[in-house]
């Protein structure tokens, strides 16, 4: 267990070393329990954090502002609209000024190839740890929340030799960000799991996320492989994620991109793919979905979904996470 946390940012898990993560977990399950329990463990009490938003949310907000308010401490709404950024705000000033008034600033900015940019300024300047609540690379409190989940499935040190198909799902709500594929190769591959990629070849990954997926797997004893069939992602599976992102490496224009989906409307998790994994094979979705569309009702209200305690388990690692860094 790790103890010298204080005043990191959390941008991506692929920045915290294995036994680091690990801290996060056995914190996140102690704080689990004291809230079953109903156990205090006001750990922040007085300190204060700053959630910016520049998109909408419905776990990530509840879940930091609950978990914040669990730890003794505020937790602040921002709206970017309602703020000063469209007039001047730069990141840095976001930076300095937040620094000063919060304990730890949380942001979520999704807009492609700007997001991680953006929060990594105001990070260079800010004096208190910056939290990255999903940006256009990564979604690590999502990707936490996925590997406490499956811990907590398939028991907390067999995670190694499991395969889990991390696949493209089609979508019509609209062009939704490539960062929660992304973090997930990077971080379950670090834990000796097969890790599949499997989407139609206009979804492609940034190249140099499928690089130092292929580089964790290599020094986990994992493995990472790329498919461009529905079906065969399936087979065999452990743990399926099939969810819907945009095909942003492949064009930024909004019709087109609704043109290139229209090809795989049946990339829908359902029933008869669902056999096609193990027998005791899980269903996970980061939410929201498009349910009937991306997902049948059958399988994601199914006996195989664990996307409730999926979502319970934001709240958790994320109270971990501001316990250990702010
Ligand atoms: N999974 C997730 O981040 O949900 P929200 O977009 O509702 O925060």
């Amino acid at each position: 267990m790790q103890t010298h946390l204080k005043g990191r940012d959390m941008i991506t898990t692929q920045e915290w070393t294995l036994d680091e993560i690990e801290t996060i977990m056995e914190v996140a399950y102690d704080l689990k329990r004291k809230r079953a329990v109903g156990e205090p463990h006001a750990y922040l009490r007085d300190k204060t954090l700053a959630m910016l938003f520049f998109f909408t949310s419905t776990r990530t907000r509840g879940s930091f502002e609950a978990g914040m308010a669990q730890l003794g401490g505020h937790a602040a709404f921002i709206d970017s609209d309602t703020t000063q950024i469209s007039h001047g705000d730069t990141a840095k000033e976001i930076g300095e000024i937040f620094g000063r008034y919060f304990d730890g600033i949380a942001i979520r900015q999704c807009d492609w190839d700007f997001g991680n940019q953006y929060i990594r300024e105001v990070a260079a300047a800010s004096r208190v740890p910056v939290l990255n609540m999903q940006c256009d690379v990564y979604h690590p409190f999502q990707i936490l929340a996925d590997l406490m989940t499956i811990k907590e499935y398939f028991g907390r040190e067999s995670l190694r030799g499991k395969t889990i198909n991390v696949s493209w799902a089609y979508a019509a709500s609209y062009q939704k960000p490539i960062s929660v594929p992304q973090s997930l190769i990077l971080l379950m591959n670090r834990f000796g799991m097969n890790v599949r990629l499997t989407h139609p070849p206009e979804y492609k990954l940034m190249p140099e996320i499928l690089e130092q997926a292929a580089d964790n797997a290599k020094r986990s004893g994992g493995s990472f492989e790329i498919l461009h069939d529905f079906d065969e992602g399936f087979k065999g599976a452990d743990i399926v994620y099939p969810k819907s992102w945009g095909a942003l490496l492949t064009t930024s224009d909004k019709d087109e991109s609704a043109k290139i989906g229209k090809k795989y409307t049946d990339w829908i998790t359902d029933e008869r793919r669902m056999a096609m994994a193990k027998d005791h094979a899980i269903y996970m979705h980061c939410l929201p979905a498009d349910r009937n569309i991306e997902v049948t009702d059958g399988v994601i209200d199914g006996p195989q979904s664990i996307v409730y305690q999926e979502a319970e388990n934001r709240l958790h690692v994320q109270k971990a996470v501001m316990a250990l860094t702010m």
